[in-house]
């Protein structure tokens, strides 16, 4: 059966909190990308979570709560967490926190971790689904493991239809890449994904060191191949052939190729960094042969787009 995709208005949002409750898979908009929301307390639907999009049972899940408030059951916040909860919650923050060995969480939840990821979004449809359930909402990016994050509810009804009870449509995600993850049980904190607050906690903690790698990840994001297309991806494209689709950072159109997209006309990272996914996933479905991305500078959310383009052109 294709998921309902409903516009995310008071009755829509009690009616996907009762689908949380009875244990059905629910998308939910977050201020960063679609999320596909479980009952992070129900082990059958946490499993479904990773059933839907084919993820390794090695790779946790981001527990999302409605308050700082409700951290205390999960897991500890020690104090310099805490101060970054204050600056940055609600927001595009996740924190891998200590784990309560009391938590009321499905233990697939975490992947057998002591830590856990927690996030508090800010996006007015998600805190209000996390108010109407209540509890915490295990919740990764609601696309095929590996694959283009959502961030449309379009993308998700393509991309996962049958899995999903319902699908909240609240219109395009506004900051446009996945929250920045910090491992806060290390001092200084590590930084395990770049995100759109790259800049802030820089200017807040100094050089942030960097945790795993491709070889020994840490958070799985940090696989070498992820975000990918089905087409594949050229990086640090100058031209674009007839039979490419063209990426573009403030270069304007480009007419001769199979399609183009530019990601920020006047070259404003964040812009781009908003349209980074979606861009992708029209370019994919353009029936390229490859997709060559411009060059996009390594510089505030520059950090993070890069991130994501390195992965979506591993083969
Ligand atoms: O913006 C976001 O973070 C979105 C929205 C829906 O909140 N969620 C998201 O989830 O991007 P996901 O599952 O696609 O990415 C979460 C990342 C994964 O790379 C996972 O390995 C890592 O968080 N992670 C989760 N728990 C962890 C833990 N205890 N320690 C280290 N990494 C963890
Ligand atoms: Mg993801």
């Amino acid at each position: 059966m294709p998921p309902t995709l409903l516009r995310a208005d008071a009755d829509a949002i009690a009616r996907a909190a009762d689908g949380l409750r009875r244990g059905q898979l629910v998308a939910f908009p977050t201020e960063t990308v679609y999320g596909l929301g479980a009952d992070a307390g129900n082990a059958e639907a946490v499993a479904r979570i990773y059933a839907a999009k084919g993820r390794p049972a090695h790779n946790p899940l981001i527990v999302h709560l409605a308050s700082v408030a409700q951290i205390g059951t999960y897991a500890e916040l020690p104090e310099a967490a805490a101060r970054l909860a204050a600056r940055f919650w609600p927001g595009p923050l996740t924190l891998v926190l200590p784990l309560r060995s009391d938590a009321p969480l499905a233990p697939a939840v975490t992947a057998g971790l002591p830590t856990v990821a927690i996030r508090i979004p800010s996006h007015p449809v998600a805190r209000a689904l996390l108010e109407a359930f209540g509890g915490p909402v295990a919740a990764p990016s609601a696309n095929p493991s590996g694959r283009l994050s959502p961030t449309r509810g379009a993308h998700v009804a393509e991309a996962l239809g049958p899995h999903v009870a319902v699908v909240l449509d609240g219109g395009p995600s506004d900051t446009g890449l996945e929250s920045t993850i910090l491992d806060a049980t290390r001092e200084p904190p590590v930084l395990l994904r770049p995100g759109t607050l790259y800049t802030a906690l820089v200017a807040l903690l100094g050089p942030l060191q960097t945790g795993g790698s491709a070889e020994r990840p840490t958070a799985p994001g940090q696989l070498l191949k992820h975000y990918a297309p089905h087409t594949p991806v050229r990086l640090n494209a100058t031209t674009c052939a007839p039979d490419e689709a063209w990426l573009g950072f403030g270069s304007g159109p480009v007419p001769e190729c199979v399609a183009s997209f530019d990601l920020s006309p006047a070259g404003d990272l964040a812009e781009a960094a908003h349209h980074l996914f979606a861009a992708l996933h029209e370019l994919d479905a353009a029936g390229a042969r490859c997709i060559a991305v411009a060059p996009i500078p390594e510089d505030a959310e520059g950090v993070a787009i890069n991130d994501r383009l390195r992965r979506a052109a591993e083969r």
